[in-house]
């Protein structure tokens, strides 16, 4: 298959390479000019864990190439994607289209024999409708389908999560589109990827009605993780007795600052934009992205309360500003608003990160980039671990003690034990495990008795 992937970002680049990884041959295009000539000089613009080796193979081989002519590369394509971005719409909170729909134009333009417009960006139900719309006005003798084909990748395991997906969803109607789709993902489904062929405005959905839950799912144990710190349960265990139940299931179940990123932010309220005006409001999607918000600057209120109540003029160190471990994306991760928050009661911030801190410096005011979580760390009143990066994971905390103004561990991914921090003389505080605090103090007691 001949394919050509409009948008070289997180989903383009990655499944633009894997696709070229199969077997096909793939023109990746952007109009961002200066990404592609990275790309073509062997860059890789994002961080991205094993990309650089699946694009410079893929490269190397001729069936992956980049390029900013989308009208040269789409006449030469079976198939065309769009994985452009699709944020949301300043003020209102709906998805904003205008990149798909501009893309939309490009390739109808450039249409040459049967062509499959393939819309892998997450887009509202019916964004398909108006593709196919587009395309018929700018091109009324194109032969075409509109397909939808969501990405369910997540950023730090995407080649991973490309090449071994729990399913592949496509929606269309068209018979000989579903033919080509059928060779597109050919290796996948011999590795016994389900293919679930939907209607396109089903697929459309499918999409947001996954994230809208996953999130859900997020704030839920987060909501639990606050009732645990009031009635003394520990919400880790708790999770772990309701994961065990198969229609529950483990994932998503870890307590934290809430969810962040560039996809569960703008598709829960994209999603309660569509329903609203669907006359069929989703509260349970409305409720969580409420419950997300707020759950933000509550974190750095933890702070404040482990540093006695406090902050004013005091240096706080936070290590992790990417939504995620694994990646470099900011994009509306909770490090930001927390960091707002410090500033807010009259902190000052220090920040170690190993990947997000490029972004972070665009978008972060009178912030400290340091380039360890020691060097983070000198002279605070307190260390505060917002994403759960490995490295984070084995910190030396004598080393730390011996550097820090006042030992303060605030943990808001849960990755330490109260009684191994302690051991250092580290004050601690975490997401919805009073009961081992509850514990610790007990043991105090007793071995003061
Ligand atoms: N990032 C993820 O983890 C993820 C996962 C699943 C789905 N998605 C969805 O995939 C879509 C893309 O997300 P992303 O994170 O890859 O975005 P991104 O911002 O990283 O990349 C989008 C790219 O498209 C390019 N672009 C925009 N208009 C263009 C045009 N007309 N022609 C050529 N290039 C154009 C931009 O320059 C940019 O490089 C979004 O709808 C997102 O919701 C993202």
């Amino acid at each position: 298959m001949r394919i050509c992937m409009v948008g070289s970002g997180y989903v383009g680049l990655v499944s633009g390479a894997s696709f070229a990884d199969f077997g096909h041959n793939v023109i990746c295009v952007d109009k961002d000019e200066l990404k592609v000539a990275r790309l073509r000089a062997g860059e890789i613009p994002i961080y991205e864990p094993g990309l650089d080796t699946l694009v410079e193979e893929n490269v190397a081989s001729g069936r992956l190439t980049f390029s900013t002519e989308i009208a040269a590369a789409v006449s030469k394509s079976d198939v065309v994607f769009v994985a452009v971005g699709t944020p949301s719409r300043r003020g209102d909170g709906h998805a904003d289209l205008s990149y798909v729909y501009a893309a939309s134009r490009e390739i109808a333009a450039a249409i040459s024999g049967f062509t499959v417009v393939v819309t892998k960006s997450t887009v509202p139900v019916g964004t398909g409708d108006e593709v196919e719309r587009i395309i018929r006005e700018t091109n009324p003798d194109a032969d075409f389908a509109v397909v939808s084909n969501p990405e369910f990748l997540r950023e730090g395991a995407a080649i991973d999560d490309f090449r071994r997906p729990d399913r592949i969803v496509i929606g269309t109607e068209d018979e000989r589109a579903r033919e080509v789709m059928s060779q597109v993902y050919r290796p996948l489904s011999l590795n016994q990827a389900p293919l679930v062929f939907t209607s396109r405005r089903a697929s459309e959905l499918i999409k947001y009605a996954a994230n809208g839950f996953l999130a859900m799912k997020v704030a839920f144990i987060n909501e639990i993780a606050d009732l645990c710190e009031q009635v003394g349960a520990n919400v880790q265990d708790v999770a772990r007795g309701i994961g065990f139940d198969k229609r529950i299931g483990p994932k998503f179940l870890n307590a934290g600052p809430g969810y962040g990123g560039s996809c569960f932010p703008k598709d829960t309220l994209a999603l309660a934009k569509t329903a609203q005006d669907a006359g069929t409001p989703v509260r349970l999607i409305e409720t969580t992205v409420a419950i997300n918000d707020q759950r933000k600057r509550a974190m750095a209120r933890k702070v404040v309360a482990a540093c006695g109540g406090d902050i004013r003029g005091k240096t706080i160190a936070v290590l992790g500003i990417a939504f995620k471990p694994n990646t470099d994306d900011i994009r509306e991760a909770p490090a930001l608003s927390i960091v707002q928050a410090l500033q807010d009661n009259g902190a000052r911030v220090r920040i170690y990160d190993p990947e997000g801190m490029k972004h972070a410096a665009s978008v972060l005011d009178d912030v400290a980039f340091t380039q360890s979580p020691y060097e983070c760390a000198e002279g605070a009143e307190a260390l505060v671990i917002v994403t759960e990066w490995n490295m984070f994971r084995a910190l030396d905390f004598e080393r730390l003690r011996g550097i820090m103004a006042a030992p303060v561990l605030v943990d808001l991914r849960n990755i330490y034990r109260r009684e191994e921090v302690a051991r250092h003389g580290f004050a601690y505080s975490c997401v919805g495990r009073p009961d081992e605090e509850i514990q610790t103090e007990k043991q105090q007691r007793q071995s003061a008795a």
